[in-house]
């Protein structure tokens, strides 16, 4: 088994035989409920999927608190991203992402052609500060995921509150929380609080990864009404599947399996980042279901790679996400983890 044999994406076929620790997917797999769900309503993949989605819209409204008007469901929130990049995002106009964050946003820049300024980190944290400084009058989309992927840290809700005061009304700010329910950090912002102060703010949601259903591909936005209208109107109908809506329905009720995939994670996060620190490695403290490790040399963070994937463990480097001398591993099961630590101490 060679690396270029399996690209991350692509390895399906060897998904027995190598150990995933490079998506942020739920090692614990999705929620019983949503299992259960889906095979009871299998035979109904015939029929094309309900195109409103009322019942799933009226659940996540509930959730959070807000009305089925201020959604909009898609195939992952990955999808949303696009659509706000291609809709909200004229030429000429620009958006301004941290320099070292979820590769999607600048994909999407370079897809429609569009400008993306990379605002500094500051000691692999967002910088709030900078992003400010690289908008104009001419910026119409900010994309901060918090925790920010790869890094794992956070922006704290007085922090995020504060900037949200100096961004003009006509610049989307879009709050990317695809990890909020991994967090245990007692200032985490209320996501919903700065929503409903701020029109401008749009909050992203994914089902991929502590509800464990990554391969269902499906995910929301909360925004206001002419936002989500502008979005909707302008893809086509029937963009999320009925087994997906079905399993996201189920695995909303199933708290039991969220709470506990929580908890195995913070305790594995916290294992794991000890046990890697006491290796010597720059690990920063993460409060996502995954660790960035930094190398003082790109052939360091190689060796790493390639010791792991030696023993069948898939990790990520992060190149594309804009750093060239880390690793974000994503946090398996205990067991994993262990072994990981093992074959690294090697
Ligand atoms: C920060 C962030 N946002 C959004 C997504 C997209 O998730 P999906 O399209 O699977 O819902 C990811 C996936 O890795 C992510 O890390």
């Amino acid at each position: 088994m060679k690396h270029k044999e399996i690209p991350v994406y692509v390895n399906l076929v060897y998904e027995d035989q190598v150990n995933r620790l490079a998506q942020n997917e739920n090692p614990y797999g999705p929620s019983p409920a949503a299992t259960e769900a889906i095979k009871r309503n299998i035979h109904k993949i015939s029929h094309y999927p309900d195109v409103v989605l009322t019942e799933l819209k009226e659940k996540l409204a509930a959730k959070h608190e807000v009305t089925p008007d201020e959604i909009i469901v898609s195939n992952g929130s990955g999808a949303i991203i696009d659509y706000l990049v291609k809709r909200m995002l004229s030429h000429g106009e620009n958006m301004v992402v941290p320099e070292i964050t979820f590769v999607a946003y600048k994909l999407c820049a370079a897809i429609y052609d569009r400008e993306c300024r990379l605002a500094p980190m500051a000691d692999y944290s967002i910088s709030l500060e900078n992003v400010a400084r690289c908008c104009d009058e001419k910026t119409r989309l900010i994309f901060l995921a918090n925790p920010n992927n790869p890094t794992g840290t956070i922006f704290t809700h007085d922090e995020i509150a504060e900037f949200l005061l100096r961004i003009p009304p006509q610049t989307l700010v879009v709050l990317d929380d695809a990890y909020q329910e991994y967090v245990d950090h007692q200032h985490y912002p209320d996501s919903i609080q700065l929503y409903r102060k701020h029109p401008n703010v749009i909050i992203l949601h994914s089902f991929s990864k502590i509800y464990g259903l990554a391969g269902l591909r499906i995910g929301y936005g909360i925004a206001r009404h002419p936002i989500i209208e502008e979005l909707e109107k302008n893809r086509l109908p029937f963009m999320v599947g009925s087994v997906a809506n079905i399993a996201a329905l189920a695995a909303l009720d199933d708290k039991e399996h969220i709470r506990e995939s929580a908890r195995k994670n913070a305790h594995d996060r916290e294992f794991l980042f000890n046990g890697l620190t006491a290796l010597g490695y720059h690990v920063i403290p993460s409060q996502g279901n995954f660790l960035f490790i930094s190398f003082p040399a790109t052939a360091e963070r190689d060796r790493m790679y390639d010791t792991l994937f030696a023993n069948k463990m898939v990790v990520r480097k992060m190149e594309a996400f804009g750093h060239d001398r880390s690793l974000r591993i994503s946090l398996g099961r205990h067991e994993d983890n262990i072994r990981l630590l093992e074959c690294l101490r090697k």
